[in-house]
C-alpha cells in the first residue's frame, strides 16, 4: 500500500501549484484527478485581473494583488523547472463601459481602484483608441489597468503539472478519489477507483467537483459549478494587444499569433459541456461591438469550462471543520489562474505549520459556514 505525506484530490492549477510547493519543501505528494489534470484550468482566459475583479474592499484583493505580482518570477521559475513558457503578456487591461448605462458602476470602480493605485487611469470615449488602436470610439469610457496582465492558461496548467512531476510528485490521472478514509475523526488516506492510499494529510482541491467529493464527511464545501462558453478567433492584419473586459462580463484576451480568446458565458449549476449557438452569438455580438476588427477574423474553436463558485463568493481554504488532517482549497471561481501562485505558497506554509499564514487565510476558513449554520439554529 502506498503512503504519501500529502494526498491532493484535483490536478488543476490549484492542486498542482500546491503539490509543486509541497514537494519542493521535501514532502512526498500524490495528486489524483478523475480525468486529465487541468481540465477546467485549461479553459480559462488567463487574465490576471487583480484589480479588474474588485469593486469594493474584499479580503481576497490583497492576496490577488500578491499573486499577480508573483507572475514575472514564476514565469522564469516554471520555465526552468518545466521547460514550459506560460506566455506572460504585459499589455494591461481596459475595463470598458459599452453603454452609458454601464458608466456609473465603472466610475465607482475607478474611484475605488484609483484611490489605492495612481497608475489606474480613466479614459474618456475619444481617448480609448489612443490606448488600444483597435477599440471602437463608441463606448462610454474605460478604466485602464496597466498591471492586469495575462498568461496562457493551458500553458500555466501544463507548467505547474510538469514542475510538480519533476519535483517528485506522483500524478494519477483518470483515477478518482471516491472517499476519504477516516478513523476516529482523523484522516488516514483515500480510496480511489484503483485502490487505497495512505496519508494523514489530504487536500480537497477538486474545484467545481469539490462540493460533492467526500460525500461521507459531515461538512461539504458549499460549491456550485458555473459553466462558461468561450470562442477563439484568429485575425490576420491589425490585432489588439490589450485585454478588453466589458462591464457586462464579456472579454477579449489577445494571445500570441493574433488569436483572440473571447469569453465567457455564465450558467450557474451546470457541468454541461455543450457549446450553444446562443452563447456564442451573444459573445461575438458583444465583443465585436467593442473591437469591430473581430468581424474579419476566422473562427478557430469553441469550448466550455466550469468555475467553482462558493456560496459567499470567496475561496474556501483551510482545515475541514470536523475531520482532522483534511484540508479544503477550492472556490477560486473566476480567479483560479490569477490565484494559483499565491495559493500554492500559502498552502505549503499553512500545512507546514506557519501561524502567520493561518492568520492570512482566516477570512477563507471553512469554519465560517459552520458559524453561520450555528447562528441560524439559535
Ligand atoms: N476568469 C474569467 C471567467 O471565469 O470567465
Amino acid at each position: 500500500m502506498r503512503r504519501y505525506d500529502v494526498i491532493i484530490a484535483g490536478g488543476g492549477v490549484i492542486g498542482c501549484s500546491i503539490a509543486y510547493r509541497l514537494a519542493k519543501s521535501g514532502l512526498s505528494v500524490a495528486v489524483f484527478d478523475a480525468g486529465t489534470a487541468g481540465k477546467a484550468s485549461i479553459a480559462a482566459g488567463g487574465m490576471l485581473g487583480a484589480q479588474n475583479e474588485f469593486e469594493y474592499e474584499n479580503p481576497l484583493m490583497n492576496i490577488a494583488l500578491e499573486s499577480r505580482a508573483m507572475f514575472p518570477d514564476l514565469r522564469d521559475e516554471l520555465f526552468e523547472e518545466s521547460g514550459v513558457d506560460i506566455e506572460l503578456r504585459k499589455a494591461g487591461l481596459l475595463k470598458v463601459a459599452a453603454t452609458a448605462d454601464d458608466k456609473p458602476a465603472l466610475l465607482k470602480q475607478y474611484a475605488f481602484l484609483s484611490g489605492k493605485d495612481a497608475s489606474v487611469k480613466w479614459l474618456e470615449p475619444d481617448d480609448v483608441p489612443s490606448v488600444e488602436s483597435c477599440m471602437s470610439i463608441e463606448t462610454a469610457g474605460a478604466i485602464y489597468l496597466e498591471k492586469d496582465n495575462q498568461v496562457k492558461a493551458p500553458l500555466l496548467a501544463r507548467a505547474f503539472l510538469q514542475a510538480a512531476v519533476n519535483a517528485g510528485v506522483h500524478v494519477y490521472e483518470r483515477e478518482a478519489v471516491i472517499r476519504v478514509v477516516v478513523e476516529a475523526n482523523t484522516v488516514c488516506g483515500v480510496q480511489t477507483t484503483r485502490g487505497v492510499f495512505h496519508s494523514d494529510r489530504v487536500i480537497n482541491a477538486a474545484g467545481a467537483w469539490s462540493g460533492t467529493l467526500f460525500a461521507e464527511a459531515d461538512f461539504m464545501p458549499p460549491i456550485i459549478p458555473v459553466k462558461g462558453e468561450c470562442i477563439s478567433v484568429k485575425l490576420s492584419e491589425a490585432a489588439p494587444v490589450k485585454t478588453v473586459f466589458a462591464v457586462d462580463g464579456c472579454y477579449i484576451v489577445p494571445k500570441r499569433n493574433k488569436e483572440m480568446l473571447i469569453g465567457a458565458t455564465s450558467y450557474p449549476g451546470s457541468f454541461d459541456s455543450s457549446v450553444t449557438a446562443g452563447g456564442i452569438r451573444s459573445l461575438l455580438n458583444r465583443a465585436a461591438r467593442l473591437l469591430p476588427v473581430l468581424d474579419e477574423g476566422i473562427i478557430d474553436r469553441t469550448w466550455t469550462g466550469v468555475r467553482p463558485q462558493s456560496s459567499d463568493g470567496l475561496p474556501i481554504i483551510g482545515a475541514h471543520p470536523s475531520i482532522k488532517g483534511l484540508s479544503i482549497c477550492t472556490g477560486h471561481y473566476r480567479n483560479g489562474i490569477l490565484l494559483s501562485p499565491v495559493t500554492g505558497v500559502l498552502m505549503e506554509r499553512y500545512l507546514n505549520g506557519c501561524e502567520k499564514t493561518a492568520a492570512v487565510l482566516a477570512p477563507f476558513s471553512p469554519f465560517r459556514f459552520q458559524t453561520k449554520k450555528e447562528e441560524l439554529l439559535v
